[in-house]
């Protein structure tokens, strides 16, 4: 099926009546204290409950009929129609032509035979490889598949970069107290041999499984490394004399007992020598910053076990029929994203802080970076035309406490306008005491006094009865109205990571279709890619090679030479 043009969102009587209302904002005061005294219901009306999340809009600079309003937008950009159309398999992703199925990878068992795109039961195949990677997780969590002296596993190595590896450690992080199989795991990304080195050290050849994940298996930094840690994993069990230098046939059993995949491109991956029957696959329909859920979460499925891996499943589909069910009116998906939208498009917010109040979310926001930033950073839309507005802010965040002793300063006193999501949880694996304060307490006492101190502020008359002399106390006032959204879990399960993952897939999905940008493809990240191939030889020796480029990287290329010590 073809899809239809963007629907230009500016030129919609929405957008009209939502820069009027705008205007009319500016012009009578924005003032959430005021909202909020006026209005006894406005937390009633703005909290959400979506799964086992609970939200709470209030202190947003929207109104009733901000909301109004940015919900007519959504009809008028037929978002309903986009929803239908990604979770149904068209080839929304139209500049790399595919289906976009992400919420396939989560969907029961009970819907195999209920979709079939491009001839194939994704359900079925998503299933059926759950089952592979859940056999192969059970047999190393259990010690039944061993290295190749015949320890157990206790290490689990994921190569791969972006989707391939932000998600997994991300959710690796996150998900640490329900490891229960004596098995730990390290993310090695980057194509700087740093990371390899650090993220080697100290590892038992014998113990470590290497997981390369790669969805094209042509990747630089991934194959790179690929290359790198099998030559580390030969060496050291040569060394330590696990296996005789020059036994091709022990070398080639030992890449198999320590060397599995995670790619849609099967043949490469038996191309670097591992057995095509220890590969899992996913399918084109899934893009990289889309995949954790796929078989690219294999580390997870390894570390913490099968039912915890369906859990997680299970919280992603939760808000995805939540998504797809109800009514944009009361839709806390949906409505995050319009928000943001109301705030790039008329605050002209460039960014947007994401803020989890749980260390175990330490690697959240820059996963977040990379689903939203590479699906929403574009300036032509998906027929090719110029946007119309300005697109994908950058997201950006630390967890809580340590970015309120490092960049809050800015968003309580700066100049520019950062709307933030404060993510917590009621519960916490790790309950104590300092004294008689519960220590949990204090953390979210935190919490929630940011987004209280970034809504209402402190005025100058405050200040002043605090006795502050006159000259410090435009310093020390904080205007208040700054927009936050609160996000509060029972607890970080995996079933909430699931939920909390689709919340923001969804939001980009979103804002995404009121630009009319193709949120789905990336060649954004091609350019630099190329010309990395080209430049790459002029580093070292290649002197047409070097004479061939501009005058700044020829600058910056004798600096290097001048000075690199071998
Ligand atoms: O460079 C961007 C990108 O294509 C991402 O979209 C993707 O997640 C990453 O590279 C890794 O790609 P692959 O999984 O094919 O190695």
């Amino acid at each position: 099926m073809a899809i239809n043009p963007p629907i230009d969102a500016t030129s919609t009587p929405a957008w009209a009546a939502l820069q009027k209302h705008y205007d009319e904002l500016q012009a009578e005061g924005i003032d959430l204290k005021k909202w909020f005294a006026d209005d006894p219901d406005r937390v009633k009306k703005l909290s959400f409950e979506a799964g086992d999340l609970h939200f709470d809009l209030s202190k947003n600079l929207i109104t009733d009929e901000t909301l109004r309003l940015l919900v007519n937008l959504a009809k008028e950009v037929k978002l309903d129609e986009r929803i239908k159309q990604q979770y149904t398999g068209v080839h929304i992703n139209n500049t790399e032509d595919r289906a976009v199925l992400h919420t396939a990878l989560r969907r029961p068992v009970e819907d195999e035979g209920k979709y079939i795109v491009d001839g194939q039961d994704v359900v079925k195949d998503v299933r059926d490889t759950l089952k592979k990677i859940y056999a192969f997780a059970e047999d190393v969590r259990s010690g039944k598949w061993t290295g190749i002296t015949g320890r157990k596993i206790d290490t689990v190595v994921n190569i791969g970069i972006g989707g391939s590896d932000l998600g997994p450690v991300m959710a690796y992080e996150a998900l640490k107290p329900y490891a229960d199989a004596g098995i730990s795991a390290r993310y090695i990304s980057n194509i700087d041999p740093n990371d390899l080195a650090e993220k080697t050290k100290g590892l038992d050849p014998e113990t470590t499984l290497f997981i390369i994940v790669s969805k094209t298996f042509t990747t630089l930094e991934t194959l790179t490394n690929a290359r790198e840690a099998r030559t580390w994993l030969l060496e050291e069990l040569t060394a330590s004399g696990a296996i005789s230098d020059g036994d091709e046939a022990q070398k080639a059993e030992a890449i198999k007992k320590h060397f599995v995949a995670v790619s849609t491109n099967l043949e490469k991956v038996e191309e670097f020598g591992i057995d095509p029957e220890n590969a899992f696959g996913f399918w084109n329909w899934v893009g990289g910053r889309y995949s954790v859920d796929s078989a690219v979460g294999t580390s997870l499925a390894v570390v913490y076990g099968p039912a915890q891996f369906e859990e997680f499943l299970h919280g992603f589909h939760e808000i995805d029929e939540y998504f797809a069910n109800t009514p944009f009116e009361k839709n806390v998906v949906a409505l995050m994203g319009l928000v943001n939208v109301w705030y790039r498009n008329f605050f002209k917010a460039a960014s947007h802080a994401v803020l989890p109040y749980d260390q175990y979310l330490h690697r959240f926001p820059a996963y977040l970076q990379q689903l939203t930033m590479e699906s929403n950073g574009k300036s032509v839309r998906w027929d090719g035309t110029p946007v119309t507005t300005d697109t994908g802010e950058i997201f950006w965040g630390e967890p809580g406490t340590n970015g309120q002793h490092a960049f809050y300063q800015l968003i309580h006193q700066g100049t520019q306008l950062i709307p933030a999501d404060f993510i917590a949880f009621a519960n916490t694996p790790n309950p104590v005491k300092d004294g008689d304060q519960d220590v949990h307490e204090l953390f979210l006492g935190n919490y929630l006094a940011q987004t209280k101190a970034l809504a209402f502020g402190k005025t100058a008359d405050e200040v002043r009865a605090e006795g502050t002399p006159e000259e410090i106390v435009p310093a020390r006032v904080f205007k208040g109205n700054r927009p936050t959204t609160s996000i509060l879990g029972v607890a970080l399960t995996p079933f909430s990571l699931g939920e909390l993952i689709a919340l923001y897939e969804h939001i980009t999905l979103v804002e995404g279709t009121v630009w009319g940008v193709d949120s789905y493809d990336q060649w954004g990240v091609e350019l630099g890619k190329q010309l990395a191939k080209q430049i790459t030889p002029a580093i070292s020796k290649d002197d047409d090679a070097l004479a061939a480029q501009d005058a700044s990287t020829q600058a910056l290329i004798k600096f290097y030479r001048e000075h690199r010590e071998f």
